[in-house]
């Protein structure tokens, strides 16, 4: 990174929706079982919204936390931004919500759409935003209500999903700290790999479209799991390089929570182990955007990183859209 201003991460935040639903749950529900879901994804059970329970309430909650933990309060943030797929609505953007929700006055608020590596995204963009002078407080959330666009009749994707949010405060100062590398991608041309096709200005939703099911998600779930693996290793392993590194300084991987395979082959690439692995997903299934930050949440609060640690974040998602960063941890 060429600027001597960095973004140091100085709070932190999560919410996840009260409701708990199981595998057994499912296996009620649909063709499926406990066994199926915990030995081909490693998930156990997911938070699914209820009831005015939305994008925007969860993404709210996370990132007044994140505020609070940066010993702020609302009216120092000077930007909002909300990386998400779900938003609350089509138009306008999420993170005007959530800015409104929060008392933040006038500050820019705009969403971004990386699907599972809007985080990752959004660091990058954020830490550029301080490094240009045009933020100095920003606050990114990452939060997504996937289990919208489910079909809770296809158990090739109703089983992988949860809910929830993520948030950071970012702050510039001058010390190496927050996002000291990063490697984002997309390859659009794997774009039908995992959509959603009715809803858009492409094929705006009729009756007849939604009685066919074209408001949920489908995906090719073998071909994703290759490249996440392929584009996760290498995104990861220019990220360290670009820092001046090597995987040995890593203290935690912190992955997008999409599958334990993945992840278990993402580390097995990289040669790290699985102790130095943060892994949430059997609690929360794939919460898209929300996924690295809740990790990363969990990891800090359980006292697994200190200040000066290096951890390693990377992320694979619909797009199709990639990211890995590595992030120095501590606050000025
Ligand atoms: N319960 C029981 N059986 C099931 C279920 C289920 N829930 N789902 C699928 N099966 C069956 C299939 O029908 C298939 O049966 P068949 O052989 O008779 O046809 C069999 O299990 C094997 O199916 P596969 O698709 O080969 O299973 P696989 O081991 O590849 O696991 C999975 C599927 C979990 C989807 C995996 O491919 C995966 O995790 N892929 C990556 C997905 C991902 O990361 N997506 C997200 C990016 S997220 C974002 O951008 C928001």
């Amino acid at each position: 990174m060429s600027s001597s201003r960095y973004a140091a991460i100085t709070g932190w935040g999560m919410a996840v929706p009260q409701q708990v639903v199981t595998n057994d749950d499912l296996a009620q529900r649909i063709d499926t079982s406990d066994e199926w879901i915990r030995s081909r994804t490693g998930i156990a059970e997911r938070r699914i919204a209820g009831p005015g329970e939305f994008t925007s309430t969860l993404a709210t909650a996370a990132g007044r936390e994140a505020i609070e933990r940066a010993g702020l309060s609302p009216s120092d943030i000077d930007m909002v931004i909300v990386a998400t797929c779900t938003p609350d609505r089509p138009f306008p953007a999420t993170a005007c919500a959530v800015q409104a929700n929060l008392g933040i006055k006038r500050a820019p608020a705009f969403d971004i759409a990386a699907a599972c590596s809007g985080f990752l995204y959004g660091m990058s963009v954020g830490t550029s935003m301080i490094q240009s002078g045009a933020s100095r407080t920003l606050l990114l959330i990452a939060a997504d209500i996937f289990t919208h666009l489910i079909d809770w009749n296809d158990r090739n994707t109703c089983v992988l999903f949860g809910d929830g949010a993520g948030a950071v405060v970012l702050q510039a100062t001058e010390q190496p700290l927050g996002l000291i590398s990063a490697q984002i991608g997309a390859a659009g041309e794997g774009e039908t790999m995992m959509a959603v096709d009715a809803g858009g200005t492409r094929m705006p939703a009729t009756p007849d479209l939604l009685d066919q099911g074209k408001q949920y998600v489908y995906m090719n779930g073998r071909e994703i799991f290759k490249h996440a693996v392929r584009e996760m290793c290498d995104s990861a392993k220019q990220a360290v390089a670009e820092a001046g590194l090597s995987l040995d300084d890593i203290r935690l991987v912190i992955p997008h929570q999409a599958n334990v395979r993945i992840i278990d082959a993402v580390a097995k690439r990289l040669e790290i182990s699985m102790d130095r692995v943060v892994v949430n997903l059997d609690r929360y299934g794939n919460t898209s955007a929300a996924s690295v930050p809740i990790a990363l949440y969990e990891a800090v609060q359980q006292g697994r990183v200190r200040d000066g640690d290096y951890l390693l974040l990377t992320a694979f998602g619909g797009g199709l859209t990639w990211g890995s960063s590595v992030i120095r941890w501590g606050r000025p």
